[in-house]
């Protein structure tokens, strides 16, 4: 996206978002009746996040569609106060109250909507083997939890508040373990994914984002249940707390 797409982009978001306000503020110089659901004012965030916010498997703006409420929410907090920076996300969400973000967060989790197939990129079969087993075993000798424990056995996220890691583009992964390895991202505390990015070795990184961006998506794959998960229980041996796996 250029930088003017991306300033047009914007502008459509905060215009959206601001509807409601807008429509009581000047009922009678609008000239058409724009309807006024959630989706009509969320459409806007289709500019980045692609259509109904299924994103597309490669670039870098995360799909947000059928993730857990509960972690978009945090998400939407998170940019509000200040644990993430992203400056377009962070002034969308500035003047939103907490209502409000909870009917974003819903909307999004909400969504069924499919996948795009992985772009194949390329990986050596040393790096591919390291990448599986960091995240479907872990790896003892380093204290590193298999990211299966807490993001689900199929690795679709967990609800409330843990999201899956597939269908998810190479890049945006990348950036953000290296955003929780220079303190750029926090999650609320005990950061869990801080302490694990930490123990990950750049090539760790390097293979586990990897392997993760080529995984093709389960069918009908959602977020398990946190009553049901097969995700390790928090006394195994390696187990890290996450404050935001609460909410
Ligand atoms: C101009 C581009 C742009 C627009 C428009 C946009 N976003 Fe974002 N959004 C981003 C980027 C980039 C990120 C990743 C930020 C980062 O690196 O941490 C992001 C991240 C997010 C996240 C966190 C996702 C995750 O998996 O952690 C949520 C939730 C989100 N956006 C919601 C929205 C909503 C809701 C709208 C519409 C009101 C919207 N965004 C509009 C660019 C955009
Ligand atoms: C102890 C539990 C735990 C383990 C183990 C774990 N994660 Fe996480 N992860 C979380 C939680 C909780 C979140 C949500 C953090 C937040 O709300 O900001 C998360 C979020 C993430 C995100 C952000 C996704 C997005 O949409 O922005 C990435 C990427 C991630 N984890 C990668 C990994 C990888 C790779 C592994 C394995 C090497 C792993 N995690 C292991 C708990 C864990």
């Amino acid at each position: 996206m250029t930088y003017l797409q991306r300033l047009m982009a914007f502008t459509a978001v905060v215009g959206s978002l601001m509807l409601p306000a807008l429509a009581q503020a000047v009922p009678a110089v609008l000239p058409v009746q724009i309807p006024d659901t959630i989706a009509q004012r969320l459409s806007a965030c289709a500019a980045c996040h692609g259509k109904e916010g299924r994103a597309t498997s490669d670039g870098y703006f995360p799909r947000i569609a059928g993730k857990p409420a509960g972690y978009l929410y945090n998400q939407l907090l998170n940019f509000r106060e200040g644990r993430r920076h992203n400056l377009v996300m962070v002034n969308f969400v500035e003047l939103l109250p907490d209502a409000y973000l909870r009917d974003i967060a819903a909307y999004f989790a909400a969504l069924d909507v499919p996948y795009a197939a992985p772009q194949p990129l390329p990986q050596s079969t040393d790096a591919r083997a390291r990448g599986e087993t960091l995240a479907l075993r872990g790896d003892k000798s380093r204290q590193l939890p298999a990211c299966t424990q807490c993001h689900g056995a199929q690795l679709m996220g967990v609800q409330p508040a843990t999201p899956g890691l597939l269908g998810l583009p190479r890049d945006y992964l990348l950036a953000e373990l290296g955003a929780w390895r220079t303190r750029e991202r926090h999650s609320m505390a005990p950061d869990c994914m801080a302490e694990i990015a930490n123990r990950l070795s750049p090539e760790d990184v390097g293979a586990v984002t990897t392997w993760l961006s080529q995984q093709t998506v389960p069918a009908g794959g959602k977020p398990e249940s946190a009553k049901t998960t097969s995700a390790k229980p928090a006394d195994e041996p390696l187990a890290l707390r996450c404050g935001s796996a609460v909410n």
